[in-house]
């Protein structure tokens, strides 16, 4: 189905009774749907948005396009949770209004001050030579439940020196002071991706301090999504640059995401750091934003697909799905993340394995499941010993270590109905340890495999037979011994 300019710039308004009964018709025969991951009702989900703690509930949005699994005009969608996991449907959160936004309301974040949930996000509009035109814009929801948007942008366009890629503002308070800091993400007029750095005493009244300058000048064309955060006392600076090279087994998706850690001197407008980490060693994850929980914790959720990419449900009518959240720390000056603890009380029945394999496989008899928790702790001697996930007949999802080759690997190429299969089938990154412990989620249409609390993390997509359901254990020409538990999930 070919999707026209016309098809892709409606409102959600403009949607009949019929349309969305189709829709929901289609999405309802979808083996795919997810069981405890946020997923559109139909149309696209991309970035979460507007991700806050505000009247003791966790408020979140997501990018949405409704009418079908394609970028097109962007709403954003509303879930409300208590703890994390169980996420209340609101619906529709935002709708373009006004004519600066006529053509979406793209990405941005949420900050509360006087009992207000203060909403900033990108008003994207398109004049008749489809140029684009991108300006800051702000919402207001109050205590009821209500969002108002300010009819006039905040910042109406980018400064010069910038083109129109100039979006996502992320918005947060200084911990010294009564000031408000947004960082926008842009690209500069020699395409080049940075971010700009704004400041105000209230939140409604913007000034350009300047572009937030890093040892990264030459870093893709164009930043999109950045954040700023403390954890354990380090500044981080998120981001998803987009246009980097495959480096080794690093960026090897369309685009990628990841952050510095270091220093932030908003004095100097400088963000010290010499290192970039790429956040997840998987295939499907983009776009992740943060907030801070009451207790302190800094959370993420990413959004778990990539930009230009089309994905198996597509015939389905709906597209992608959120990341569980991650809980960030620092160790060794590197980021981990880990499931956040709440996960817990989704576990159901226990099935336990422990046992060692000498050159060969092992179906796990009663594990065969489709949406569980597993955590394996393995030792291997030397060589390559894993996991085979969602097995079939003819399909398998493989994680493995290769203590030879000091690889974690995760190879998808037989996982189901493909994706994006240009951009390779198989991601690993090293480990030099020949004894791991692994956190997988598996939903329905998706994995999430937390390797030693997290210090590396695969997030994939993967799209097996509705039958596929088997765990396979297996050790190549080696001994391993692994260590299983495995919960069903509640959903
Ligand atoms: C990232 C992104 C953002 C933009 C939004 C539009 O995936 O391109 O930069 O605000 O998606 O949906």
């Amino acid at each position: 189905m070919e999707w026209t300019r016309e098809m892709r710039y409606r409102h959600y308004g403009e949607m009949t009774d019929a349309e969305e009964k189709d829709l929901l018709e289609k999405v309802n025969y979808s083996i795919w749907r997810q069981q405890f991951h946020i997923q559109p009702p139909y149309g696209l989900l991309n970035d979460p948005n507007g991700f806050a703690y505000y009247q003791g509930k966790y408020q979140l949005f997501y990018q949405w396009f409704p009418f079908g699994p394609v970028h097109g005009m962007k709403h954003w969608y509303h879930v409300e949770s208590e703890d994390l996991i169980y996420w209340k449907d609101k619906g529709l959160g935002m709708a373009p209004e006004y004519d600066h936004e006529s053509h979406g309301i793209f990405s941005g974040t949420g900050i509360v001050k006087d009992e207000l949930l203060y909403l900033f996000y990108t008003a994207n509009k398109r004049d008749e030579d489809w140029n684009r035109e991108s300006a800051q814009s702000l919402a207001i929801m109050d205590r009821n439940g209500r969002i108002k948007k300010k009819e006039i942008p905040i910042i109406p366009k980018q400064p010069e020196g910038y083109t129109a890629n100039f979006r996502d503002p992320k918005v947060w308070q200084d911990k010294d002071s009564d000031t408000f800091y947004m960082i926008v993400g842009a690209e500069r007029m020699n395409h080049t991706g940075c971010a700009l750095l704004y400041k105000s005493e209230d939140l409604l009244n913007w000034h350009f301090e300047g572009e937030l300058k890093t040892d990264f000048e030459q870093f893709g064309y164009m930043w999109e999504c950045p954040d700023i955060f403390q954890v354990e006392g380090k500044d981080v600076l998120l981001f998803s640059p987009q246009g980097l090279e495959p480096d080794g087994d690093s960026y090897h998706n369309v685009h990628n995401s990841g952050c510095f850690i270091g220093y932030f001197d908003k004095e100097k407008h400088y963000f010290q750091s010499n290192f970039f980490q790429e956040l997840d060693a998987g295939f499907d994850f983009y776009a992740p934003q943060t907030t801070q929980a009451p207790d302190g914790r800094q959370i993420l959720i990413g959004w778990m697909g990539l930009p230009d990419t089309s994905y198996p449900t597509d015939k389905d009518m709906w597209a992608n799905c959120l990341t569980i959240p991650r809980e960030l720390y620092i160790e060794n000056n590197k980021i981990y993340q880990s499931p956040v603890k709440e996960m817990i009380a989704k576990r159901g029945s226990l099935t336990e394995w422990r046992g060692s394999l000498n050159s060969e496989e092992t179906i796990l008899e009663d594990f065969s499941d489709a949406v569980y928790e597993l955590i394996c702790d393995m030792s291997v001697e030397e060589g390559i010993a894993g996991l085979k996930l969602r097995t079939g007949k003819e399909e398998e999802t493989l994680f493995y270590l290769d203590t030879k080759r000091q690889k974690i690997v995760l190879d998808r190429t037989k996982s189901g109905a493909p994706i994006a299969v240009d951009y390779g089938t198989v991601r690993q990154t090293t480990c030099t340890d020949n004894k791991i412990s692994l956190r997988i989620f598996v939903d329905t249409s998706s994995v999430e495999i937390f390797v030693n609390d997290g210090e590396f993390v695969f997030t994939a997509r993967i799209f097996p037979k509705e039958e596929s359901k088997g765990i396979k254990l297996f050790a190549e020409d080696t001994t391993a011994s692994f260590d299983i538990k495995k919960w069903e999930y509640i959903t």
